[in-house]
């Protein structure tokens, strides 16, 4: 899958760059934790939030440039928080592959991913630090807030009554925070003005919810091909995301939908309950609400001038919704 931030010339050399950097941050003196740690990195990935760094870094810029080093160095500490975060999230979801390779718990077990997750997060901060206290600050607040979220999805595992709130709760901390950072960090490094750095701030919030609800509904659509990683698998740890929650209000389905919600769901009850909820009007709730959270994105870049980087955000946010789509026939 690509980055969606495609149509910016200069993203191509710049997320280059960006790959040399993240390989030479995560090098350790000891061999084995190099190989470790730059597994999911050799692996790929779409680099979301670097390429949200740098556009948020060069928004008022009329035509493109290269970024700064010091703006791909702020996309690489967010983009190694994340994948520090996918070490642990897939040793939490007993997850075996991402990335369409094998996940590190997979490939070397957990009390490896666990640590090598650790010391990715490790070399963020180191990074994040070189940047200034207030980025270096920023980014610790977002591992706090991706931890918070994290664990309110924990404490409300196979609870088929978890409320919309605490998902949207949840979501904003696992995943918002993040995409939020990789703006607000661009724009804080290259100086620009705070009103700007506050709608870029919520342009990556807005848009992290809609790109959380998106990852759960392709849960439910897609397949593992498509993803790279197991489809299906929300279900059987008890992740019930904002689909799920619609669907069991559609009365049509939710009788036989709520008890196959349970701890013991087998694989053939958790392909019924993807078709029934795939069946429900629930789906299409799921998806308009991420319409709203994506439209909200695009209207916190209203007041900024139209930029190439102005405009390849707008675009991605546009595109997350056909991609939720097109599996929907
Ligand atoms: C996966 O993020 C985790 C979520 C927040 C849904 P991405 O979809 O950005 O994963 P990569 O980086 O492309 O692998
Ligand atoms: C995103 O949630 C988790 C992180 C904060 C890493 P998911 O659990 O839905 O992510 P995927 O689907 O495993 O990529
Ligand atoms: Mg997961
Ligand atoms: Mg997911």
């Amino acid at each position: 899958m690509a980055n969606p931030l495609a149509i910016l010339p200069e993203l191509e050399s710049d997320l280059k760059r960006t790959e040399q950097e993240l390989l030479q941050t995560v090098s350790s003196g000891v061999s084995f934790m190099t190989e470790v740690a730059s597994h999911l990195i050799k692996a790929g990935g779409k680099r979301v939030r670097p390429g949200f760094a740098m556009a948020s870094s060069s928004v008022l810029d009329p035509d493109g440039k290269p970024a700064t080093m010091d703006v791909i160095r702020g996309g690489c500490a967010v983009e190694l928080v994340h994948i520090g975060s996918l070490y642990h999230d897939d040793v939490m979801d007993d997850a075996t592959t991402r990335r369409s390779v094998k996940s590190v718990n997979a490939e070397w077990g957990n009390l490896r991913a666990i640590l090598a997750g650790d010391y990715l997060l490790g070399r963020a901060s180191e990074l994040a630090a070189a940047l200034g206290t207030e980025v270096a600050g920023l980014l610790a607040n977002t591992i706090t807030q991706l931890c918070e979220g994290q664990i309110l999805e924990l404490e409300t595992a196979y609870n088929p009554d978890r409320t919309v709130d605490i998902y949207e709760r949840s979501i904003s901390g696992k995943t918002a925070s993040l995409l939020a950072s990789a703006c607000r960090i661009g724009a804080l490094v290259n100086e620009l003005p705070r009103p700007v750095t506050d709608s870029l701030t919520e342009f990556g919030l807005s848009y992290g919810m809609a790109f959380q609800i998106v990852d759960d509904i392709l849960d439910i659509v897609a397949t593992d091909e498509q993803l790279g990683k197991p489809a299906g698998n929300d279900l059987l740890e008890g992740i019930y995301t904002l689909p799920v929650l619609h669907a069991l209000g559609d009365d049509r389905i939710a009788d036989e939908l709520r008890p196959l919600l349970t701890r013991d769901i087998t694989s053939a009850q958790r392909d019924r309950a993807r078709e029934l909820i795939r069946a429900s009007s629930g789906l299409l709730t799921a998806l308009d609400v991420a319409r709203g959270w994506a439209d909200k994105a695009a209207g916190t870049l209203t007041d900024l001038p139209d930029t190439p980087a102005a405009r390849a955000l707008r675009a991605a946010s546009d595109d997350l919704i056909v991609r939720a789509s097109i599996p929907l026939g």
